[in-house]
C-alpha cells in the first residue's frame, strides 16, 4: 500500500500518490528552512510531510522560480519536481512501475544520474544503492544515457529514516548537506569581530526578509562587519548596508571586496534611524527586505535605549519600504533549549539578554509592523538567539 502523508491532515491510503513538488531541507534548522522556502516561493502552499525535513509545495510554480529559490537558499538542499512520495514497504515493485510512468510523464532530454540523499540516518531494511541501481536500470531501459560525473539531469531520491519515506523526482539544487558555508566562514574574512554573524543564518535571514530575488532590494540596517550584506550580494540581490561607524563601513567593504570583488552592493555611512537621508532616493519604496542585528547596551548615538533604538529604526524603515516588505530581527536571548523543528509557541516565556521582550513586541505593532513568527536558535550553553520575522502592515 502506498500513501501520501501529511501532517495535521489525514490523507486516505490510496494507490501511490503523486505529491506536488517536494522540498528537501537541510538538517540544521528545518523550521527556519521551511519559513525560508515559503518566503522564496510565495506562490506555493506548504504542507509539512511527516518528516521534519520534507515539505510538499502545491501551486503554480515554474522551474525557473524553483531554480532561483534553491540557488540562493540556505536551508533547502533540493527541490523535487512533482515528486513521488512513497511510504517504504518491502515490495517495491509498484514504486518502480510508478517511476516508469513518472519518467514517461516528465521526460528529459540529455544525460542523467540518480542522486541519493539520506535524512536522519539509515532507513532500516532499505538499500539506497539497490534503489539507485534499479532506477539506473529503468532510466537506461527508457533510453537515457547515464553520466555519473556531469549529468544534465539528476533524479533525486530522498531516504528519510525518521518517517520511512522515500521521495523521488527530477531534482533542482545541489542536494548537498551543506550550502558551502565552510568556504565563506566569518573567521576567514579580512575584517572579523566577535559580532560577525554566521553566514548560514545571515543567508537565511536575508531570504526570509526579502522573498524572491526579483522582489526588490535588501537593506542591512546595521551592517557591522557585513554578515548580511555579503550573503545578499552573493545571492545577486540589489544590496545596501548602513552603519554609523566609519571603521565598520571600511571593514565591511574589505570583506565585500574579498568575498565578491565586482559586487555592486552599496555600503553607506549613516544612521539607520534616518534612512530617507541615507539611502539613495532611487531605492526608496523598493526595499523588500530589512535585516537587523542591533548593538546592545547603549548604542553609539548614546541617547536611545535598546527598545527605543529598534522603534526608531522600524519607523524609519517604513518610510523606504516596498509595499510587501519583510524584516528579520535577530536578538540574543538566555539559553532556551533547542527548537529546530517548530517556531516558538505564542505563549512561550523567555528572556532576552538585553531589553524586555514585551516592550519590543509592542514596538512592532506601534510602528506598523506585524510579527509573523519567531524561532529560537541554540548557540551554546549560555546563549540562544531569537529570530523574528515581521511584515509591513499596509497603511490606508
Ligand atoms: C551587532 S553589530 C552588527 C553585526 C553584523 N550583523 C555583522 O555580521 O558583523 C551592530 C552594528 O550596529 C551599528 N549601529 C549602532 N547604531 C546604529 C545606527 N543608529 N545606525 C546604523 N548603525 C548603527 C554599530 O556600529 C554596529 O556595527
Amino acid at each position: 500500500m502506498y500513501i501520501g502523508i501529511r501532517i495535521g491532515q489525514e490523507v486516505e491510503a490510496q494507490a501511490l500518490t503523486m505529491a506536488s513538488h517536494v522540498a528537501s531541507l537541510r538538517g540544521w534548522h528545518p523550521a527556519l528552512a521551511r519559513a525560508e522556502i515559503a518566503a522564496l516561493l510565495p506562490q506555493a502552499e506548504l504542507l509539512r510531510l511527516e518528516s521534519r525535513r520534507l515539505v510538499q509545495l502545491n501551486g503554480e510554480i515554474s522551474i525557473e522560480q524553483m531554480q532561483s529559490a534553491v540557488e540562493c537558499s540556505s536551508g533547502c538542499q533540493a527541490l523535487l519536481w512533482d515528486a513521488i512520495v512513497w511510504k517504504h514497504e518491502e515490495d517495491s515493485t509498484a514504486f518502480y512501475q510508478h517511476l516508469d510512468t513518472y519518467l514517461e510523464t516528465y521526460p528529459r532530454t540529455g544525460s542523467v544520474a540518480v542522486r541519493s540523499m539520506k535524512h536522519e540516518g539509515k532507513m532500516t531494511g532499505v538499500s539506497s544503492r539497490e534503489y539507485a541501481r534499479t532506477i539506473g536500470g529503468i532510466l537506461s531501459s527508457q533510453g537515457y544515457p547515464i553520466d555519473l560525473e556531469s549529468p544534465e539531469h539528476r533524479l533525486g531520491m530522498v531516504f528519510d529514516a525518521s518517517a520511512g519515506i522515500i521521495a523521488c523526482g527530477w531534482m533542482i539544487g545541489s542536494g548537498d548537506d551543506s550550502d558551502g558555508i565552510v568556504a565563506r566562514r566569518a573567521t576567514d574574512r579580512p575584517f572579523f569581530k566577535p559580532v560577525s554573524l554566521d553566514p548560514r543564518l545571515a543567508r537565511l535571514a536575508v531570504n526570509l526578509a526579502s522573498g524572491p530575488r526579483d522582489s526588490g532590494a535588501t537593506l542591512d540596517l546595521m551592517t557591522g562587519t557585513g554578515g548580511f550584506v555579503l550573503e545578499a550580494a552573493l545571492s545577486h540581490r540589489e544590496t545596501y548596508g548602513v552603519d554609523l561607524e566609519p571603521f565598520m563601513i571600511e571593514g565591511a567593504q574589505k570583506n565585500l571586496d574579498w568575498a565578491m570583488p565586482a559586487s555592486e552592493a552599496k555600503l553607506l555611512l549613516g544612521d539607520a534611524t534616518q534612512l530617507p537621508d541615507v539611502i539613495p532616493s532611487n531605492a526608496h519604496q523598493r526595499i523588500a527586505g530589512f535585516v537587523l542585528d542591533p548593538p546592545y547596551g547603549r548604542n553609539s548615538q548614546g541617547s536611545l535605549d535598546h527598545a527605543e533604538l529598534i522603534e526608531a529604526v522600524l519607523l524609519s524603515s517604513r518610510k523606504i519600504a516596498s509595499q510587501k516588505a519583510g524584516l528579520v530581527l535577530i536578538l540574543p536571548m538566555h539559553p532556551f533549549g533547542e527548537f529546530p523543528d517548530e517556531p516558538l509557541k505564542k505563549e512561550a516565556e523567555f528572556e532576552l539578554l538585553h531589553g524586555d521582550w514585551s516592550e519590543i513586541e509592542e514596538t512592532f505593532s506601534r510602528t506598523g509592523w506585524r510579527i509573523n513568527n519567531r524561532w529560537v536558535e541554540h548557540v551554546h550553553a549560555s546563549l540562544g538567539r531569537l529570530i523574528l520575522h515581521a511584515t509591513i502592515v499596509p497603511q490606508d
